[in-house]
């Protein structure tokens, strides 16, 4: 029998397949206007994915960057309460459902699944992509508006990814108040800018204000050290490049690097990382140098030397956005 191909991989199959049905410039110029619009001003009173077309150039240039975004910050969840596999999941504002793939990465197998947006042609071709995943086949793609009179059924894990960005700021409170009324977890990931950061940070603070308290990537569910406007908090992910990429960006190198800025929230019992490594090591000859939030509410720099031994090859290996120092292997 053939091995299961990784959700990461049957995805990028599953869009490379739908790429082929179009004509090669109809997808570079429906993501040209996307990333205009996204640019600009993004209008919050209607669907910026209308058609096919839309959804498809939208889904095959940023599916694969979201669903490396999201699952990162999902196995930061899913480290600090290692235990716990959801049961069922919401993935809100869900478009093409990137989330839901990266979900099935983290904790393989069935669960009841939710996608919720309000434009249909989104809806309609995740559920086709879908059906690529034999995790997903059961779920369930519903119409909804998020407005002042969201509420969701309750469900065990609720994601909201690059949606807060087209969400007026009373329609952004009333979906993470539904979300933190809903899930015992909750993960919130934007776009790794200023203003993507600052959407995270609100919403972190009203998640805890729920009663929730910060599982990743924070060590602690107190005040964000970082001072507002001054810097953001944001991480990386690595994302093999399409060729819909090399047509709309140009460029040779064979990957790109999504920045995005995230925050998980749980009702759970979770241990978060002692630190987290929140910009890239340096390093330098016989030292790493790691900057750290902490778990006393700074932010601090680390120097590991030589003379730490294991420690010092941690260092070596250990990237941006990783739990420091590292969780000892299991016994
Ligand atoms: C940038 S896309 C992100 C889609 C998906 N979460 C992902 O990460 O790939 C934003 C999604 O939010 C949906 N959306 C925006 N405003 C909405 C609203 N008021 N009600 C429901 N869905 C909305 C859009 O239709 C779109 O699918």
């Amino acid at each position: 029998m053939n091995a299961p191909v990784p959700p990461a991989e049957a995805l990028r199959r599953s869009l490379a397949e739908l790429l082929d049905g179009l004509p090669p410039r109809q997808a570079a110029t429906a993501v040209e206007r996307l990333i205009a619009n996204y640019r600009g001003d993004t209008p919050t009173h209607t669907p910026i994915l209308r058609d096919r077309a839309d959804v498809i150039a939208y889904a095959a240039y940023r599916m694969p960057a979201t669903f490396e975004a999201v699952h990162t910050a999902l196995e930061a969840l899913a480290a600090a309460v290692p235990d716990w596999t959801p049961r069922s999941h919401t993935d809100v504002g869900g478009g093409t459902g990137a989330a839901t793939w990266a979900v099935t990465a983290t904790w393989p197998g069935e669960r009841g699944v939710t996608v919720l947006d309000w434009a249909e042609p989104a809806l309609a071709l995740g559920r086709e992509i879908a059906a690529a995943n034999p995790a997903l086949t059961g779920a369930r793609w519903r119409r909804a508006r998020i407005g002042a009179d969201l509420s969701l059924d309750d469900t065990d894990l609720v994601t909201v990814s690059y949606v807060l960005n087209e969400l007026s700021e009373r329609d952004r409170a009333a979906l993470v108040d539904a979300a933190a009324a809903a899930a015992p977890a909750v993960v919130i990931v934007e776009a790794g800018t200023p203003a993507g950061y600052a959407r995270v940070i609100e919403a972190r603070d009203r998640l805890v204000r729920a009663g929730l308290h910060i599982a990743a990537p924070c060590p602690h569910s107190a005040a964000c050290p970082i001072e507002a406007g001054k810097d953001w908090c944001h991480f990386s992910a690595r994302v093999t490049r399409s060729s819909l990429h090399r047509q709309v960006k140009g460029g040779s190198l064979p990957y790109e690097d999504e920045k995005f800025s995230y925050v998980v929230a749980t009702r759970l019992p979770a241990r978060p990382a002692p630190s987290r490594i929140v910009r890239r090591p340096q390093i330098r000859k016989g030292q790493v140098l790691l900057d750290l939030c902490e778990a006393d509410e700074r932010l601090a720099r680390t120097t590991v030397t030589k003379r730490h031994g294991d420690l010092y090859k941690a260092a070596r290996d250990a990237d941006w956005g990783d739990a420091w120092p590292p969780p000892a292997p299991p016994a």
